[in-house]
């Protein structure tokens, strides 16, 4: 089969694209036909070995993916060859990919196997920060950094349905409103304007209820201070940095609460999967790009140059 792996390091020019053997299936395992497969930014971490990432080469990237079943493992049930699916899994920058079956859900009638691809990773992320750790109310105010990246396109949209009013910060005006289309009320160009004075004037000198963020100590301080008394801080990630100063008193004395988000659960892709189905929520497709051209992909990704995901079709 064709695959994109790399054996070593480095910049994008590292991802090579060839002929490999097809992955084995474990007999919890279920094989799919790759039909798309969506970029996330740990992918460009591991390739460049950043962030604490590891892999042992040849390194095939790509945990979220769309296609059709091909094979099932002997202990599979109520999974069929056949079958339209959505997986978080291994090995998708390739045309067979493998993943457990725990983590094989089908695709939703409305998606498209681009929009499905985009599901696993950041929607569920993005289910996980709102619904699970901020558990976001109707009328709440949430500050939502990178408005442009996978997981922020899903918060928006989340936050919107629930009745939330969003502040979105991205790093151009173009992406600004393109989040306000998705539901957002008000947008800071965090590269111009100063997103806590921004943040003050939008809620009266207030502050909001609930940060999600995933940029890190850029941003970290303008997000903290920016929470009233009783506050939600949810971190999914730190593209741009993890060390921060906290004052830990500011933290007591205002009641705030500090949540991190790891890997949902398949309850919970299930649960955020029914919000899809009903049209509430979609992955926004910025661009797609043949296998071949995963490099070209990943400088698109390392540039900021988007909005939403991007996807890879074998
Ligand atoms: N915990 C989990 O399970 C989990 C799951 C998914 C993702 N994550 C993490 O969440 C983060 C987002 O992932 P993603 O794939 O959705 O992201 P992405 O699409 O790669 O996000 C790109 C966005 O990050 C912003 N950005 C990047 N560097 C920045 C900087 N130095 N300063 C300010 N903004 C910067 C850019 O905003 P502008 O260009 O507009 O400035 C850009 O829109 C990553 O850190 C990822 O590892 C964690």
């Amino acid at each position: 089969m064709k695959a994109v792996y790399f054996n070593e390091v480095g910049s994008p020019e590292v991802l090579i694209y060839r002929e490999i053997p097809e992955p084995p299936v474990g007999a919890n395992d279920v094989l799919i036909r790759v039909r798309a497969c969506s970029l996330n930014r740990l992918d460009v971490f591991t390739r460049e070995g950043s962030h604490g990432t590891r892999f042992t080469p040849p390194h095939v990237l790509g945990g979220d993916f769309a296609g059709e079943v091909e094979h099932v493992g002997i202990g599979v049930e109520g999974i069929q060859p056949g079958d339209r699916v959505i997986a978080n899994g291994r090995g998708g920058y390739a045309e067979l990919a493998v993943a457990r079956a725990e983590r094989v859900y089908s695709l939703p009638e409305r998606c498209t196997f681009d929009e499905g691809a985009t599901l696993p990773v950041a929607g569920l992320t993005a289910w996980q920060m709102v619904m699970n750790r901020a558990r976001v109310q109707p009328g709440e105010t949430v500050l939502i950094t990178a408005a442009g990246s996978g997981v922020s396109t899903f918060a928006i949209q989340l936050c919107h349905t629930l009745g939330a009013r969003v502040i979105a910060t991205a790093g151009s005006e173009d992406k600004l409103e393109k989040a306000r289309a998705l539901g957002a009320e008000a947008g800071i160009h965090h590269r111009q304007e100063d997103i806590l004075e921004d943040v003050r004037a939008f809620t009266a000198g207030e502050g909001v209820d609930v940060v999600l963020e995933h940029i890190g100590t850029p941003v970290w301080k303008a997000c903290f201070e920016s929470l009233k008394p009783g506050g939600r801080f949810v971190t999914c990630g730190v593209t741009a940095g993890h060390r921060v100063e906290l004052h830990l008193g500011r933290v007591f004395s205002r009641g705030l609460t500090i949540m991190g988000v790891g890997r949902g659960t398949p309850a919970d892709m299930r649960a955020f999967l029914k919000v899809v189905a009903q049209g509430k929520v979609r992955g926004i497709v910025h661009r797609t790009f043949p296998l071949a051209q995963a490099a070209e992909a990943h400088r698109v990704m390392e540039a900021s140059n988007f909005f939403g995901k991007l996807v890879l079709n074998p």
